[in-house]
């Protein structure tokens, strides 16, 4: 058996009389195997409490106590709903602003000043959490391409997660999500908020436009997206197995402009993989065919 040991907070009378959910061994795996299967993710052995608990808190908000009630109704739930809100409980969605310092730099000091098209340069945040990495890139490219008259950058931002998703698109954060050493210059370039608002910050107008985003899950086919000069895939490769990683990969490099880069989590390696890139630096890999 394995015990959410979750204590709901804030539950009406009714439902604090509810005992613990509980998993057994099979559960856990009939949802390691839903979440492999539908997402890629994998839910190896230790990650037994935190799907418990995870999964119980879903259990609880959706009003099921047995969890073969609940895997039922996901089976029979055609909207794919329910679904969507046990990929949202699984996911860890931890990001920040300038997060791995390095890429951002990288783009600040190669990518973006080596750019001579007069088209806009298109990027893809491909695993974009609730919008810090695809709003970083905008705000350094904006500073970037607005100083020079070129034109802004499209930023493709996307993610499974519809909770995170929903987060993202109203580019508004807590001062405590903007704790960092670039914090004076991130404020610098956000919008404060006021009365209710007071503690937050926002991005501006011109930020927001430049991010489209939009939910793709990884482990599928992708839709028509195009191509794009940079692919940020960052610290979602390290829940998928060694296959969906080689298959994610050669997808992402299919989705590359000759010369465009791919850019995963410093901790996240394509040793092992073929991909026919160039390794540029830790965590950075170029596709052949630039013209320079
Ligand atoms: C730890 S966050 C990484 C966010 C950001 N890229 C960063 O490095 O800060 C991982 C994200 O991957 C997303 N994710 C997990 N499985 C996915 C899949 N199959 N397709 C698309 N996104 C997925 C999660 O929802 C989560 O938001």
């Amino acid at each position: 058996m394995i015990r959410s040991t979750l204590q709901p907070k804030a539950l009406s009378g009714a439902q604090s009389s509810l005992s613990p959910i509980v998993l057994t061994h099979r559960d856990f795996a009939l949802i390691s195997a839903l979440a492999h299967e539908e997402f890629g993710i994998e839910l190896g052995p230790g990650k037994e409490q935190l799907v418990a608990a995870r999964v119980g808190k879903l259990m609880r908000r959706l009003s099921f106590s047995s969890f073969r009630e609940f895997y039922g109704h996901l089976q029979a739930d055609r909207t794919g709903q329910c679904l969507t809100q046990l990929i949202d409980s699984l996911t860890t969605n931890h990001t920040s602003f300038f997060r791995e310092q390095a890429h951002f730099a990288f783009l600040v000091q190669h990518v973006f000043p080596a750019w001579e098209s007069s088209r806009p340069m298109r990027i893809w945040s491909a695993a974009c959490s609730t919008g810090e990495e695809p709003y970083t890139i905008a705000l350094i490219a904006n500073e970037h391409f607005q100083s020079r008259r070129q034109p802004a950058p499209h930023i493709l931002a996307s993610d499974i997660s519809t909770h995170a998703l929903d987060t993202a698109q109203k580019g508004a954060y807590p001062a405590q999500r903007l704790q960092h050493a670039l914090a004076p210059w991130l404020r610098k370039h956000l919008l404060r908020g006021e009365g209710q608002w007071d503690g937050w910050y926002r991005m501006r107008p011109e930020i927001m436009d430049m991010v489209e985003f939009r939910r793709i899950n990884l482990i599928h086919p992708l839709p028509d997206i195009g191509r794009f000069d940079v692919i940020f895939c960052r610290n979602v490769m390290i829940y998928f197995s060694h296959q969906t990683q080689a298959q994610l990969v050669s997808r992402l490099a299919a989705c590359l402009e000759p010369g465009g880069y791919l850019l995963v989590g410093h901790s996240e390696t394509l040793t092992g993989i073929q991909h026919g890139l160039q390794h540029v630096q830790p965590a950075i890999y170029r596709k052949r065919g630039a013209s320079k």
